[in-house]
């Protein structure tokens, strides 16, 4: 063939892919077979090959995954990401309806399905899909455009030549988180909970071949600049963006007006979502004139224009087969209900804390009752209530242990307090738990060290503290000789191990299990101290100056930092090479920025205390709650307190709100 026949040929094939995949993934009606498609697709992947001149981001052949990223890159939402307000019941939506009518606004509304799956936002310049990022914390997200890409009802170029940016939801189907969990019981992994928790894990993955692989799909239901292409109603939005080529629920959208129809619209929905193929959690009421959503406005969090009415809670009967004890990694005993399997929402629930003695006695639980259990959304599951008239005479008093169910030693428990305690420092479950903790996800990260595993390496002697984890590698004879570990896996967990030394410090921060310090305050701790040594130098002051660390968390980390066993445990593992430093999710960096203590007063318009915060930790800055000489700027918004005065008093420099808003507005 021809160079130019080549090409010719290429561009062919990509139109007649993306159309098949357009007609089957968006519009549900497919003209291809699957033998016809994958003939095509194959023809096109060789020539991409053959060609690599031709070969084009936007193909459809970049559609089944393939490239690996080492980290999320951050994105600024250049408008604000916002979630919606929450209403429970009717009479919240009439009051939400009367805000409305109260601004002499025509009760005019859009109803769709909130879809249960995590926001996404797609940019496109000159109709070419060019990233896709998470909400995060809706001022910043994450760059997931490689995965993105792999979802087969998003476009990677779109009918109009445009610019545009268009937000929606990615979701997992019902069918494929049953698929994907049964194969993952065969291979012995753990399933993923719920459709949510899955597509958000899917969308996470470094490497898209995996991300391609989970079957995530889109629904499109957001324009965030409608005026830019002259639309003035929201239901024309989703007209326009549906004739761009993505994929809007026509189905699942309602214009209706006044309370009476929102309510026909939501019992009708109640009725029907658990014979849809996806999950809904609720349904979004948003004003339609685009005018009117204007006038409206925003608060700091949420549009006014709208809100999410939530399914109530479901729930179900079952069996408390019993009621069984663990034991934390701060010695906490919680007793813990033992249910017969059941599925609320999606999940099968085996086990619910009962949290502590006081709770199991004031629900008056015994073992044997029939029980309801409650769960909403992704929040865990709860031990409504015992179904006392069911009780037949043989159900059995719940009686608090007096010793720990693992060392024997006598529990604590303090006045005032609710919690009993396993006091004894080398009680091997406290001892296990915190070896869990440390290789858990958010904290080392070590894939395949999860509680039976380690259970197994302690009973054996071969892990007793975080270093020995580091020197199992010496153990892998053994190791392989076992039962139920084979050559490979052994290998695998061997090299994860030693892939965890390189992880981020938030990450080591937080594996070792300081009490009070979860992975989020973790990460705002390293971007601000930067290594381990200077965590281990800092006063009493310097943490209790952070904002959202108060006196205890102050307390709790100085003292970690000084005591010998902490300080010998450190001064090991540097010695085996675990990195000690922070590493930056993107190390961002700005003149004004970087390396400076700020105090933020008074109120900002423009953005929350709490996102501008977020954004100058970002960037390396630090965030404190009270103004002193270590201060370098005081950022004052409207009637801003005391700290503006002590700010001018120490000679402090001020910015005004129009200073950081132009700073934050030019950020890359
Ligand atoms: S509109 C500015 N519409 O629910 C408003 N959100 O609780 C943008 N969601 O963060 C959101 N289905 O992830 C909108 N039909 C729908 C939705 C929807 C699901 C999610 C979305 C949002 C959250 C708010």
């Amino acid at each position: 063939m021809k160079s130019n026949e080549v090409l010719e040929r290429i561009l062919y094939l990509r139109d007649l892919i993306n159309k098949a995949n357009y007609e089957y993934y968006v519009l549900d009606k497919p003209t291809l077979t699957d033998q016809e498609f994958d003939k095509y697709l194959r023809e096109l992947e060789n020539l991409e090959l053959e060609f690599p001149e031709y070969d084009s981001e936007t193909s459809p052949t970049k559609k089944v995954g393939g490239e690996v990223i080492d980290r999320f890159k951050k994105v600024i939402h250049k408008i604000p990401m916002l979630s919606l307000p929450d209403v429970f019941d009717i009479m919240e939506i009439e009051d939400f309806n009367t805000r409305v009518v109260k601004e002499n606004i025509e009760p005019t509304y859009v109803c769709e399905y909130k879809i249960d799956g995590l926001s996404v936002s797609l940019h496109y310049e000159q109709g070419k899909l060019i990233f896709a990022s998470t909400r995060g914390d809706g001022i910043t997200g994450e760059d997931i455009t490689h995965n993105v890409k792999t979802i087969k009802s998003v476009p990677l170029t779109i009918n109009k030549p445009i610019d545009i940016e268009v937000r929606g939801e990615i979701y997992m189907s019902k069918k494929v988180l049953e698929e994907i969990n049964k194969k993952r019981e065969l291979e012995g992994q753990p399933i993923l909970q719920n459709v949510r928790n899955a597509a958000a894990g899917s969308i996470r993955q470094l490497d898209s071949k995996i991300a391609a692989e989970r079957k995530l799909d889109t629904w499109i239901y957001h324009l965030p600049n409608p005026e830019d292409y002259g639309i003035e109603t929201h239901s024309d939005a989703l007209t326009f963006m549906s004739e761009l080529g993505f994929k809007v629920n026509k189905e699942a959208n309602k214009i209706v007006k006044g309370i009476k129809e929102i309510e026909e619209y939501i019992n009708k929905i109640s009725n029907i979502r658990h014979d849809l193929p996806y999950e809904i959690d609720g349904i979004v009421i948003k004003v339609n004139s685009l005018l009117s959503q204007k006038q409206l406005g925003f608060t700091s969090k949420y549009p006014k224009w709208a809100v999410a009415y939530k399914f109530p809670a479901e729930e179900v009967l079952t069996k408390l087969q019993d009621i069984v004890f663990t034991v934390g990694r701060t010695g906490r005993i919680t007793p813990n209900a033992v249910l017969e399997p059941v599925i609320v929402m999606g999940s099968t629930i085996k086990r619910a804390t009962l949290h502590n003695e006081d709770y199991v006695i004031m629900k008056d639980l015994k073992i044997g009752d029939i029980v309801s259990i409650r769960k909403a959304g992704d929040v865990i599951p709860e031990v409504v209530e015992a179904k006392k008239e069911r009780r037949q005479g043989s159900e059995k008093e719940f009686i608090m242990i007096n010793n720990c169910p693992i060392c024997g030693s006598v529990l604590e428990k303090k006045k005032d307090q609710v919690d009993h305690y396993c006091v004894n420092l080398s009680c091997p479950a406290r001892k296990v738990e915190s070896l869990i903790h440390f290789c858990s996800r958010k904290a080392m990260n070590i894939d395949g060290l999860g509680i039976e595993i380690m259970e197994d390496l302690f009973n054996m002697d071969f892990i007793r503290h975080i270093p020995d984890i580091y020197a199992l590698h010496e153990h892998k004879k053994d190791l392989i000789e076992l039962e139920g570990y084979g050559n490979k896996s052994v290998d695998n967990l061997l090299a994860a191990i030693e892939d965890s030394k390189s992880n981020s410090l938030e990450r080591l921060l937080f594996g070792l299990g300081i009490s009070g310090i979860g992975d989020k305050t973790a990460l705002l701790l390293v971007k601000i101290f930067k290594n381990i040594d200077n965590l281990m130098n800092a006063t009493y002051d310097d943490f209790k100056n952070i904002k959202d660390i108060g006196p205890t968390l102050a307390d709790n980390l100085y003292n970690y930092f000084h005591n010998i066993d902490n300080i010998e445990l450190i001064e090991k593992l540097k010695t085996i090479g675990l990195n000690m430093n922070y590493l930056g999710e993107n190390e961002r960096h700005h003149d004004l920025i970087s390396g400076k203590r700020f105090v933020l007063t008074g109120t900002l318009t423009f953005m929350d205390r709490d996102s501008l915060s977020n954004i100058i930790i970002d960037y390396g800055g630090m965030t404190s709650s009270s103004v002193s000489k270590k201060t370098d700027v005081v950022i004052v918004g409207d009637n801003p307190g005391s700290k503006y005065e002590k700010a001018k008093e120490l000679n402090i420099e001020i910015w005004n709100e129009e200073k950081i808003k132009d700073i934050v507005n030019n950020l890359e």
